[in-house]
């Protein structure tokens, strides 16, 4: 388990600049973005930062691809980057996956800290080490878990995060709550997702959640697989805008694919009608209801789904949520009940 502080750039000075003289040169990925407004604010309060290299990739989920990792290779080669050079990882959850599949492959591994700039990185892909890039339209095929040295979050790097980007991180926020604590829903109901500062307050204990999942199952034998509530479908939808060249957020596509499941839910008699209504109410509020999908356009998700890294004996498998606080792995779903719930 990698180490996960939520600190002042000042606290990010002593980690920083140890890392930094314990290794022979220290090499930033970032997005155009996040290269405009995390990466600036960091050299400039954090002295030892000044000497690092740049390495910057287009922003999106296209550059979480083999062609990228290829290229990135290719700069740390060309900059002469030993198996002792340092990787940091400033962006939103795009650049801590693929910076950490480059940093566990690169000469057979090098060290890296993810630097999470996003809602989404903060709470969920910063942390617990699970780090992959896409095969085509297929999401995070290709990936291994590797933890970071350290994750350091500083929740003011949200002031310039765009709204849309905002509520996708907020989608996972209320997955956390949706499955293992009632009191964080409730909380997380009642605030302004718009509002960084009020959202701020929501990190820590948005990571605490997740960091404990991950400790008791770290590569997702068992348990963690309650942390893909809302994957099965929703990761199919997200593989379905992107193969259609109309990206949709990770977050509203995991908010729809949560409404879809809870629904299964339902008609497998696990959930009842009111806590389905209670949480797909209140996420059609920020999220909106799940597009209407036509007969192609189902057998198109369901073949995304045969694909799910949870499946078993070709067996479609969810993590579905019986009460607000109780998520259950391997529930074993039939492609007809699916069909009928899309
Ligand atoms: N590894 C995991 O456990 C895990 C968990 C959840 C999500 N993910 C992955 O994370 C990705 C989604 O992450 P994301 O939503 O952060 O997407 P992203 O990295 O594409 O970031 C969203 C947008 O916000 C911009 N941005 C980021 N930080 C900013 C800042 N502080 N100010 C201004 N702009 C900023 C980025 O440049 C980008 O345009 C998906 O690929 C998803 O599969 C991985």
């Amino acid at each position: 388990m990698q180490p996960t502080r939520i600190q002042s750039l000042n606290q990010f000075e002593n980690i920083l600049l140890n890392e930094i003289t314990a290794h022979s040169q220290t090499f930033i990925l970032c997005d155009e973005n996040t290269n405009t407004h995390c990466v600036r604010v960091l050299i400039e309060n954090v002295p030892g930062l000044e000497n690092a290299e740049i390495i910057e990739v287009p922003s999106g989920e296209e550059s979480k691809c083999l062609q990228i990792v290829e290229q990135v290779d290719l700069e740390l080669l060309e900059r002469n980057a030993d198996r002792n050079a340092l990787l940091l990882n400033v962006g939103g959850g795009v650049i801590t996956d693929l910076g950490g599949v480059i940093a566990a492959t690169y000469k057979r591994g090098i060290d890296f800290i993810h630097i999470p700039t996003s809602l989404m990185a903060q709470v969920d892909a910063a942390i617990g080490g699970k780090c992959a890039v896409d095969i085509g339209s297929s999401k995070n095929t290709f990936g291994v878990f590797q933890f970071a040295k350290e994750v350091l979050i500083y929740t003011p790097f949200l002031e310039t995060l765009p709204e849309e980007e905002r509520l996708s991180g907020f989608a996972e926020m209320l997955k956390h709550g949706i499955i293992s604590d009632p009191n964080f829903w409730t909380a997380l109901t009642h605030i302004d997702p718009k509002n960084t500062n009020e959202l701020a307050l929501f990190v820590e204990r948005s990571v605490h959640i997740k960091n404990e999942i991950v400790k008791e199952d770290p590569t997702e034998k068992n348990s963690r697989k309650k942390l893909n509530y809302g994957h099965t479908v929703g990761h199919a939808i997200e593989s379905f805008f992107l193969e259609n060249s109309t990206p949709l957020s990770h977050g509203k596509a995991i908010a729809w694919g949560m409404q879809i499941e809870n629904n299964i839910a339902v008609k497998e008699q696990f959930m009842s009608q009111q806590t389905a209504s209670e949480i797909n109410q209140y996420l059609q509020l920020h999220f909106g209801e799940p597009k209407k999908f036509n007969a192609l356009e189902k057998d198109t998700l369901i073949s995304f789904m045969r694909n799910d890294k949870k499946n078993d004996k070709g067996n479609i498998q969810m993590s579905l949520v019986s009460e607000i606080g109780k998520c259950h792995i391997n529930c074993e779903i039939q492609e007809d009940l699916i069909l009928q719930s899309l």
